[in-house]
């Protein structure tokens, strides 16, 4: 089982970045503890700011991984390049969110990859990423 995950813009800064709403810890230092919970997978990750980057690497993923775990943070609300990437690809994506994007500003309400995506994880903290790559063990 092959799983990448692909964070966007700001999800470098988790840990600095508003910790009352994303927690105080490093994605680096959770994603080594995830990849130890499931040495059963072959975990991948990248990051991005770049949302050409997002899409590449969405398209390359395509056939090399059996699932995406997708947290295109601000382009969520934004990316329609994003959304065409991932109905352009077999490889089925979650998208995947930190916060409750729905307890949030207005703006973060409506997500334009959602309908492309199998399904949507949000408001869980890191633990969505772990939800996400036991979805895809028991498919
Ligand atoms: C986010 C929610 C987005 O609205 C926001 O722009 C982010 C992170 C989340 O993980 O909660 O950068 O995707």
């Amino acid at each position: 089982m092959r799983i990448i995950i692909i964070n966007g813009p700001n999800l470098n800064l988790l840990g600095k970045r508003e910790p009352e709403i994303y927690g105080a810890s490093s994605f680096e230092e959770y994603y080594h503890a995830l990849k130890q919970k499931n040495n059963d997978v072959n975990l991948a990750y990248f990051q991005s700011n770049i949302e050409g980057e997002l899409v590449d690497t969405i398209q390359q993923a395509d056939e090399q991984f059996d699932g995406i775990l997708l947290n295109a943070a601000a382009y969520t609300h934004t990316s329609i390049a994003i959304h065409d990437a991932i109905g352009a690809i077999n490889t089925p994506v979650i998208e995947i969110h930190v916060s409750n994007i729905y307890k949030r500003e207005e703006f973060r309400h409506k997500s334009i990859i959602s309908s492309k995506c199998v399904g949507l994880i949000a408001g869980l903290g890191l633990k969505g990423y772990q939800l996400g790559i036991d979805y895809f063990k028991d498919r």
